[in-house]
């Protein structure tokens, strides 16, 4: 088995570094993702109520050949269940699709600053970590401000800070500020949505090392302290973004790619603004 990287967590637990994304692998399909990729090695599954996949992700692990205890299981609340007591209910369904007894991290997955109920939501996420439901918590597409309030109203940081992260939109402002609380960045959309596979630089990179675009991305973040979770239903491409971890990139390579980042590069809703 290849030995793939681990990281420590502010609250003790470790979370492999790499994993498998399942974002609009539609629920009669990503099982057989998810066992494609537990099979190739993936030992992190990440999904979210929202993806409406759950059952299928549940389907996956339980018809995978590795036992419940040796996958890093994540998933999120979505937006309109934020508040103490819905947060409390919305996780029940979740583990209930998921047909698990717990989750390895549980985050809370936008913000939604207009809602102003992220942090009675952090309340609940806290009472489902004491109550060992939730092994780890956290949150996603938070900005140095959502972080500071939920940790300064709760005295709780957030274990996780799973954010749109790739060569194009680097984020360093929200990586330092991850940072200065000891939170691992997770980033999503790292293949910029597969919009970067074509890029001239990493295309050239890539050659360079006899790899792929997708597995010189992917480096990249792993050589970068980055937690990373491309998603894919291709069971080639799913086996190809595993084999990461026998290469490394350059200096030279590292600093072509800080070249690509553009403050106009994010390709999802700014947490600030979204509607929703
Ligand atoms: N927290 C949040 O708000 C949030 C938001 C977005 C995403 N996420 C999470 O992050 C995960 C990854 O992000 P993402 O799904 O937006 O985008 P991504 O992982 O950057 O890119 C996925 C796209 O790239 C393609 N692809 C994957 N590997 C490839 C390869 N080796 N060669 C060529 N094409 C390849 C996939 O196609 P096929 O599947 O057809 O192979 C898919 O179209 C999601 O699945 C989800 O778990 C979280």
């Amino acid at each position: 088995m290849t030995q793939q990287p681990l990281l420590t967590l502010n609250d003790g637990h470790t979370m492999p570094q790499f994993g498998l994304g399942v974002w609009q692998a539609p629920n009669d399909k990503v099982g057989e993702a998810v066992r494609t990729a537990i099979a190739a090695g993936y030992r992190l599954v990440d999904t979210a109520a929202i993806y409406e996949n759950e059952t299928g992700v549940g389907d996956g692990l339980r018809g995978a050949d590795v036992a419940r205890g040796d996958i890093f299981l994540t998933t999120k609340l979505w937006n309109a269940a934020q508040g103490y007591d819905s947060t409390l209910r919305a996780f029940d369904e979740s583990l209930a699709r998921l047909r698990v007894d717990y989750v390895d991290l549980y985050l809370i997955h936008w913000p939604a600053p207009r809602r102003d109920l992220y942090v009675d939501t952090w309340r609940a996420f806290v009472r489902l970590r004491q109550e060992g439901r939730a092994r780890s918590i956290g949150v996603s597409n938070f900005c140095p401000e959502h972080l500071d309030r939920v940790v300064g109203e709760t005295g709780v940081v957030p274990a996780v800070n799973q954010i749109e992260l790739h060569p194009r939109f680097q984020q360093s402002t929200l990586r330092a500020a991850d940072a200065t609380h000891g939170i691992v960045t997770q980033s999503w959309s790292p293949l910029g949505r597969g919009r970067l596979l074509d890029d001239p630089a990493i295309v050239a990179i890539a050659a360079k090392h006899g790899r792929t675009p997708a597995q010189v991305i992917i480096r990249w973040h792993l050589d970068n302290g980055l937690a990373v979770i491309p998603k894919s239903v291709t069971p080639e491409r799913i086996r190809e973004n595993f084999d990461v971890f026998a290469f490394k990139l350059d200096t030279d390579d590292l600093a072509a790619i800080a070249r690509l980042d553009d403050p106009a590069g994010r390709i999802g809703p700014d947490p600030l603004t979204a509607a929703f």
